[in-house]
């Protein structure tokens, strides 16, 4: 038992859980997923599992993609990205909803797999009845030979490495950068995006990295945080735009390690129901980084503040409009909209692990919980 005992501790590295193991691995595991794809000083971008595929693809009428859990909040950044970049209209729909809901789909449509395991059941049948309507099926996944990537048309791998933390983390960052570069690929082949927004998205995106790291060094501070609102009761996390998602899946995090309430919002809506719960007592996170939503955002913080609020504000570094409206701030690296969210998770994977840790809990095995969901 003393054996297991001291390989446990070397498979995590000197870390004390796999969950900040894998959390701090992200500059890593991002630079990983781009390696040997892109390559910003040349100016291009390759991705050997999708090449046949590709015109196709930039053909597609819609684009549908599924997935569940963090995934799906991959997804859901991914809608924005798609989007703006290939013009293409774009779904996101949770497996488990499409798969009994006798979708329309058939040839003409993409449907994109995002899945971490590449087993989730209730993607793996959703995917299974698309292809057999003549849909072309693009899988996303982080197992390499899994059933998803084995079943899909085409696909790229998240390269990630094996995720051992129940709760996703870097398997998170790395399927929005090879989304990333999948809307690229697409928008390129389409000729949706100009060159020089082409070029300056491949600099961002071989940035990130470097960004993901400099906001692992906020570690102390989010723990000082954590410490000061480990015993709320609820939380409200509030985002716009790419960072709505974010929001969501900050949540998530929140509610899977801590066991602590956690609602993600679009900030505008906000006034529809979830502003009724804010009091004194009530911490809002909100992802406020600057981007096409900022002054928006700003005004959200307003409403949250008249209303006592405690705000927690994750903004780029030079910020100085919401930093005196904040309880607490944290700057992390500007980035483009569109690969900000990489950066800007990165607070929230720690400010969930840090109140778990303190709560606690087994963070790397939260209750009621599985890696993978291989059941429906
Ligand atoms: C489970 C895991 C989540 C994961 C979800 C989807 O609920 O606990 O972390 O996001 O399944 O898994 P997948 O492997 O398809 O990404």
């Amino acid at each position: 038992q003393k054996l297991d005992i001291e390989l446990a501790a070397i498979e995590k590295g000197g870390y004390d859980h796999f969950m900040l193991k894998e959390i701090f691995e992200q500059p890593q595991t991002i630079f990983d997923s781009l390696r040997g794809r892109l390559d910003a000083k040349k100016g291009t971008l390759t991705m050997g599992g999708i090449r046949e595929y590709a015109e196709m693809l930039s053909k597609a009428n819609r684009i549908i993609i599924v997935a569940c859990g963090t995934s799906w909040h991959a997804g859901l950044i991914a809608e924005y990205v798609i989007e703006e970049l290939c013009r293409i209209p774009v779904e996101v729909e949770y497996a488990s909803e499409f798969r009994y809901r006798n979708p329309v789909v058939g040839p003409g449509d993409v449907i994109i797999a995002v899945s971490q395991s590449g087993e989730t059941a209730d993607t793996l049948v959703a995917i299974e009845s698309a292809k057999e309507k003549g849909a072309i099926i693009l899988g996303i996944c982080n197992v390499v030979g899994s059933s998803i990537a084995r079943l899909s048309h085409a696909g790229a791998y998240t390269h990630a490495g094996p995720e051992i933390g129940v709760a996703s983390t870097k398997a998170f960052t790395a399927q929005l950068a090879v989304l990333c570069l999948v809307a690229l690929k697409i928008a390129s082949e389409k000729g949706s995006v100009s060159a020089q927004r082409f070029q300056h998205l491949l600099d961002e995106l071989e940035q990130t990295s470097d960004k993901v790291a400099t906001a692992l060094k906020l570690d102390d501070q989010v723990k000082a945080i954590a410490d000061k609102y480990k015993d709320a009761r609820d939380f409200l996390y509030l985002g716009r735009g790419y960072n709505f998602p974010v929001a969501l899946e900050g949540a998530l995090k929140l509610k899977e390690i801590s066991y602590i309430h956690a609602e993600g919002y679009p900030a505008a809506e906000m006034k529809h129901g979830p502003i009724a719960l804010v009091d004194e007592n009530l911490p809002v996170v909100i992802v406020a980084t600057k981007d096409s939503y900022y002054e928006k955002v700003v005004s959200n913080i307003q409403e949250i503040k008249a209303r006592k609020g405690k705000v927690i504000a994750i903004v780029t570094e030079g910020d100085q409009t919401i930093p005196p409206m904040a309880d607490d701030v944290i700057f992390v690296p500007s980035a483009d909209e569109i690969v900000a969210p990489i950066i800007s998770v990165i607070p929230l994977q720690l400010l969930a692990y840090h109140i778990g840790v303190l709560k606690g809990f087994d963070v790397d095995k939260p209750r009621n919980l599985a890696k993978s969901v291989t059941v429906e």
